[in-house]
């Protein structure tokens, strides 16, 4: 066993050999690293451990390299200079399902600092993902909806009009929450911000390419309020989410060169099995026994063929926050066949018993799943 008390001697050490470590924010001003460490695998290390790199969560064990060793001069101390590889045990919590296969990916990908776009169809946890991710690196959230973006420059600022003083109309440029991170962002260099651009591409595809600079090496983008490039910091990542196929309408392209700019990441539809967890979890007070038949009449609906539609999380949701409620787990009869006919066919056209319309070929697939 490792004595967790015995100094790693500074022979064992050199470029390239990796280790865990937990930082911590250096405190000292005038240092150029913001996170500074002690501890070796555990072990006491013999010089103070330094790295300046964004990804790193104060407090939270993660996978280091040695980049270089600096003697002790008459300016000053020796230390270890390390490039951050990992965070350790990268963990969402059990409220989100995400495919294992995708999670290893987002776990890179996260690492690697790379621009992520989350694209599934709707209801499928893209925007609570995006939020979890934050949570789980300890990083700032800031949500931003594209889909109200007409110009390039709405990304950092809006004009509007309002009263002066003296009564008569003027513009002024409010800025947004993009551009308010931003500038936390560039005061606080050891937090961290995750920017969440949901819907988009609801934006106009004009407007789009306004933020196109800030997601590549360029790293900058035009701020209309002070008419000159703002940099973005380091300590800044973007996640982008879209919903993609010819059933969305109000959607614009996002062209290939924009697509470039991301590491796409799929998501989909839990299993049922986890879809059913996660339901049981949320609502405990519906029964286990109708949470199952309503994901069965989901999986029939979205695997169905000839019907090629999507069913949001939203709608299953939707259906145990009724059964929960007195109003239906009081009901006699089969209270969950009246609220399918709302909660999953009334998001489609027409009515569920016209098998003419698309909510009548769903309630007719509701039928066959549970044999109703
Ligand atoms: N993978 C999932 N794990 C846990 N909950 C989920 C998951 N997918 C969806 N949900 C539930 O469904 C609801 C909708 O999810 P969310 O808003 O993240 O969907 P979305 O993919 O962003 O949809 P849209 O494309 O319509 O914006 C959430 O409130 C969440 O409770
Ligand atoms: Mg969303």
């Amino acid at each position: 066993m490792a004595n967790l008390q015995t100094a790693i001697q500074p022979n064992d050490l050199r470029p390239g050999f990796e280790f865990e470590t937990i930082f911590q924010t250096n405190r000292k001003s005038e240092s150029a690293f913001r996170f500074r460490a002690r501890h070796i695998n555990g072990r006491r290390a013999p010089k103070v451990i330094l790295c300046n790199d964004g990804r790193v969560q104060p407090g939270k064990p993660c996978q280091v390299r040695i980049r270089n060793i600096r003697k002790p001069d008459s300016r000053q101390r020796g230390y270890i200079e390390v490039d951050f590889l990992r965070q350790r045990g990268f963990q969402l919590d059990d409220k989100i399902y995400v495919d294992p296969l995708q999670l290893r990916k987002l776990q890179a990908l996260l690492e690697s600092g790379m621009n992520i776009l989350l694209d599934g169809p709707q209801g499928s946890g893209k925007t609570v993902l995006s939020r979890k991710v934050a949570e789980a690196l300890g990083m700032n959230y800031i949500f931003f909806n594209c889909s109200a973006i007409y110009e390039a420059t709405d990304f950092l600022a809006s004009l509007q009009i309002r009263a002066g003083a003296s009564g008569q109309a003027e513009t002024v440029w409010i800025p947004t929450d993009i551009l308010r991170a931003l500038e936390a962002a560039h005061a606080n260099p050891a937090q961290r911000y995750l920017i969440f651009l949901d819907e988009f591409n609801r934006c106009r595809e004009m407007a789009r390419n306004g933020i196109m600079p800030a997601l590549d090496s360029t790293r900058k983008l035009y701020n209309p309020i002070s008419g000159s490039m703002l940099h973005i910091p380091p300590n800044v990542m973007w996640i982008a989410a879209i919903n993609n196929g010819a059933q969305f309408t109000g959607t614009t392209h996002v062209d290939p060169a924009q697509m470039d700019r991301f590491a796409p990441l799929k998501m989909d539809y839990p299993p049922p099995e986890e879809e059913i967890r996660l339901l049981a979890a949320k609502y405990p007070r519906a029964s286990r026994k109708e949470i199952d038949r309503i994901v069965r009449a989901a999986n029939a609906i979205r695997k169905d063929e000839a019907l090629q539609v999507d069913l949001s999380m939203r709608a299953t949701e939707e259906a145990c926050t009724l059964l929960e409620h007195p109003n239906f787990a009081e009901a006699t009869g089969d209270a969950l066949v009246d609220i399918l006919k709302t909660s999953f066919c009334g998001r489609y056209l027409g009515r569920w018993d016209d098998e003419t319309t698309d909510a009548g070929m769903i309630w007719q697939v509701i039928v066959r799943a549970l044999e109703i």
